[in-house]
């Protein structure tokens, strides 16, 4: 059994690595000096912290939302020095949410090492976070443009006030469609329509142009947090490098369960209801069998497939060059992801 599954997993990222190469191949140059310049900002933290700063700033996930940066600006005109900075604030913000968000869900893991809060508690983390928040807005300052701040701020905001909205909702398994879809704008579609629109107006896109990029990201970031979401569910631990399960430990309403919650009769709502409601990890078969049995994932992968439809739709409207392809093929990439989790 084990050898089956090490060779699933290999085939599995042997696949992966060869969708993700037409994504990144045209980004690759910037995204080098995005992660040199991040490393760089450590010594900008004070001496006592600069252990915390370091261990997030060094340990850096897959950059999706720089690679955004990089190829919507790249669609639509030059990069300079200021997309690689932008890149840098967006990373960085998005990496002081994952601190704080971490506390929230309790996760222990996080790009495959322990989360801050697991390493140095709590208080150390919630705090670093700030720290990380604060400096993306000084970077921001520094650029000439204003507009730039008052768009990164505002973003920022947005995506806080998606997870205490997020917080809100939990264990409300009456949650619809429509509540689910505004948080996940709010918390992720966001960073990725911000990447995308500044990205497009620091190389001088049109406004048809910020505004098709600005869409893109926000269909794809959306269609990004459901496959999250999926995963949290069907994923492995050991391929996606962080927590898992906490979804279900911390009574998130996520779609998988809205479509599992939706379809059951009555009698299985009220199991279901029962195991979430006082969760304990060994209810996890029984939670994914009824999941299953309502073709829960099937009917997750239709959502995220209408988002990234409308991606596409965006992208469209762009004059085509290798950038605009490779944001297709990112597309492509989230769909065989998606594909690739295992339903029964
Ligand atoms: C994780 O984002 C949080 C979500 C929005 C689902 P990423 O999957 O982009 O995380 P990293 O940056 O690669 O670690
Ligand atoms: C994304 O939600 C968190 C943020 C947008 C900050 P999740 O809680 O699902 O992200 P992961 O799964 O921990 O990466
Ligand atoms: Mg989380
Ligand atoms: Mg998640």
């Amino acid at each position: 059994m084990s050898v089956v599954l090490e060779t699933q997993s290999g085939v599995q990222e042997a696949l992966s690595a060869a969708d993700w190469e037409p994504v990144i191949a045209p980004a690759r140059e910037f995204l080098g000096q995005v992660s040199s310049m991040l490393e760089a900002q450590v010594d900008e933290f004070d001496s006592e912290i600069a252990e915390y700063a370091r261990y997030a700033l060094e340990n850096q996930g897959k950059q999706l939302r720089p690679t955004l940066v990089a190829l919507a600006g790249g669609a639509v005109g030059p990069l300079t020095d200021a997309s690689v900075s932008v890149a840098v604030i967006i990373e960085m913000i998005h990496l002081a949410t994952l601190v704080h968000d971490d506390i929230m869900d309790e996760a222990r893991m996080r790009r495959r090492k322990a989360t801050l809060a697991a390493k140095w508690g709590n208080q150390v983390a919630v705090l670093l976070g700030d720290c990380l928040f604060a400096h993306a807005l000084k970077l921001a300052a520094e650029l000439p443009s204003a507009e730039v701040s008052r768009l990164v701020a505002s973003s920022s905001g947005r995506v806080c006030a998606g997870e205490i909205l997020q917080s809100h909702r939990r264990r409300r398994w009456s949650v619809d469609r429509a509540d689910y879809f505004k948080v996940i704008e709010m918390k992720t579609g966001e960073l990725f329509a911000l990447s995308c629109d500044l990205g497009a107006r620091l190389s001088g896109g049109s406004p048809a142009e910020v505004a098709a990029l600005r869409r893109y990201g926000m269909s794809l970031g959306t269609a990004y947090q459901i496959y999250d979401d999926c995963l949290d569910l069907y994923g492995a631990e050991s391929e996606a490098g962080k927590s898992l399960g906490t979804d279900l430990a911390s009574g998130k309403v996520t779609l998988p369960l809205i479509v599992g919650l939706d379809h059951s009769v009555p009698e299985e709502r009220r199991r279901l209801v029962g195991w979430l409601e006082d969760w304990r990890p060994e209810f996890f078969p029984q939670v994914r069998d009824l999941l299953d049995r309502h073709r829960a994932l099937d009917r997750s992968r239709e959502v995220i497939a209408g988002f990234l439809n409308d991606s596409d739709d965006a992208l469209s409207q762009l004059k085509s060059g290798p950038q605009v392809d490779a944001l297709c093929a990112l597309n492509r990439f989230l769909t065989r992801q998606t594909d690739l989790l295992a339903g029964s």
